[in-house]
């Protein structure tokens, strides 16, 4: 129900900011690109057809059959043990060497970020993000009221010296530091190994703890390079780094199923607080996926792997449908991986106009001012994500939004 249709006397019942553009712009189907002929660069879905269903439908049958009586009573806080040996073993591979002790299997990232928000925050603590953010984030700890200290991201992601600086300034201690190192969200761009190690400099100096979300590491595009290591896998990072991995992008997002690695002191603080959020994760879904990713007929690995290829298809029909399209007073990323791409439109133009236009064109796409946690930014940009769209409706996405700029242009 909307703000204006819903009476007075509920309206009356909710806390402050119980609505928002953000929000909206999340919430609505038309935007994240579910209507009729609707081309959707709206939401960070993955591709559809990249679901393993038959895959799934064996793992859970066999979670129900082997396993029913084991998974189906009330369950561990941390998690299956088994899952979280999966997890350490895979991130293991990535450079970050942990034990099952330090996973806490969680019901999508989101809730970890509600978890730690739960454990460091008290109301009116400072946050330090990334401007622009992933905006999903905010909402998690909306509760809390955090201020924002924002700091600016380039090509090489975000400015650590600029964070540095406002902290010797400012004398403000931020409880926590939140940040999408590897190809982020909103604007594809990744944080330089040298910023890493320098932002880990700077953690230590300032007494800082470090989230690193990381949804899309697994997704790069550049087989030849090197892909950069997490934050998490650098010496330095196991006291200061909590970090957050999903199967969401990897499997499938209506699963809902996530992990954080913490220090031994937050894994109990989080284990605690999950208790006052919903107990466990779903144990049933937990051991599907353990038999998911010891199924013979199934390999995970190239699955992802696959993922990469069809990803970097749709990201360079994107690149290649805007170089033909607009001219050089638009600029936009080029990510090296992940989802999304960030566009900046000629001064003056409004996103959030273009997002109307183009939505009566057929396009979603999101506006860039929902990224910035302080409304101070990306009045002229947009977030387009290509992952959910085949090259040719790419193509013809990129054409109507063409349509809904010049419709704004006049
Ligand atoms: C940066 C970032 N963090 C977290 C999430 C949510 O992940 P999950 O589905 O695991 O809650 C997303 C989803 O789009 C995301 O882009």
């Amino acid at each position: 129900m909307s703000h204006a249709t819903r009476p007075a006397w509920f309206a009356s019942w909710l806390i402050d900011g119980a609505d928002s553009a953000a929000d909206r712009a999340v919430s609505s189907p038309a935007s994240i690109g579910v209507g009729a002929d609707l081309i959707g660069f709206g939401g960070g879905q993955p591709a559809s057809e990249s679901y393993p269903l038959e895959p799934l439908e064996r793992a859970f049958s066999r979670a129900i059959l082997e396993n029913g009586r084991a998974v189906l009573p009330y369950g561990s806080s941390q998690g299956l043990l088994a899952l979280r040996e999966v997890v350490a073993e895979r991130l293991g591979r990535r450079g970050v060497n942990v034990g099952a002790e330090s996973v806490v299997i969680l019901t999508g990232s989101l809730q970890g970020l509600h978890l730690i928000g739960r454990i460091t925050l008290d109301h009116g603590d400072t946050i330090v993000t990334e401007a622009p953010t992933f905006m999903g984030a905010l909402s998690t700890w909306e509760h809390q009221r955090p201020r924002y200290l924002t700091i600016p991201v380039d090509e090489h992601g975000m400015l650590v010296e600029a964070l540095d600086q406002h902290l010797r300034d400012s004398q403000a201690r931020p409880k926590f530091v939140y940040l999408l190192p590897t190809f982020q969200n909103p604007s594809g761009v990744s944080l330089t190994l040298e910023r890493r190690k320098r932002l880990l400099e700077i953690a230590q100096e300032h007494d800082l703890l470090i989230v690193e979300d990381d949804p899309y590491g697994e997704f790069w595009f550049d087989e030849g390079t090197e892909p950069i290591p997490p934050l998490r896998s650098l010496p330095g990072a196991e006291e200061r780094v909590i970090y957050l991995g999903t199967f969401s992008k990897i499997l499938a997002p209506g699963i809902r199923l996530a992990y954080a690695i913490a220090p031994p002191d937050m894994v109990q603080a989080l284990m605690r607080a999950k208790r006052g959020v919903d107990f466990h994760t779903d144990t049933l879904l937990q051991q599907a996926v353990v038999h998911l990713v010891r199924d013979r007929d199934f390999d995970l690995e190239s699955h992802i792997a696959d993922g990469r290829g069809l990803y970097k298809r749709r990201r360079d029909a994107m690149l290649d449908a805007l170089e033909s399209t607009f001219s050089s007073d638009t600029r936009w990323t080029r990510p090296g991986g992940g989802f999304f791409l960030w566009i900046d439109l000629p001064r003056g133009i409004s996103g959030e106009a273009v997002v109307s236009a183009a939505m009566a064109e057929g396009v979603a796409v999101f506006p860039g001012s929902i990224f910035y946690p302080n409304g101070d930014g990306g009045s002229n940009a947009l977030r387009l994500s290509y992952s959910n769209a085949t090259p040719d409706r790419i193509r013809q996405g990129i054409e109507r939004l063409k349509r809904g700029v010049s419709a704004v242009a006049g």
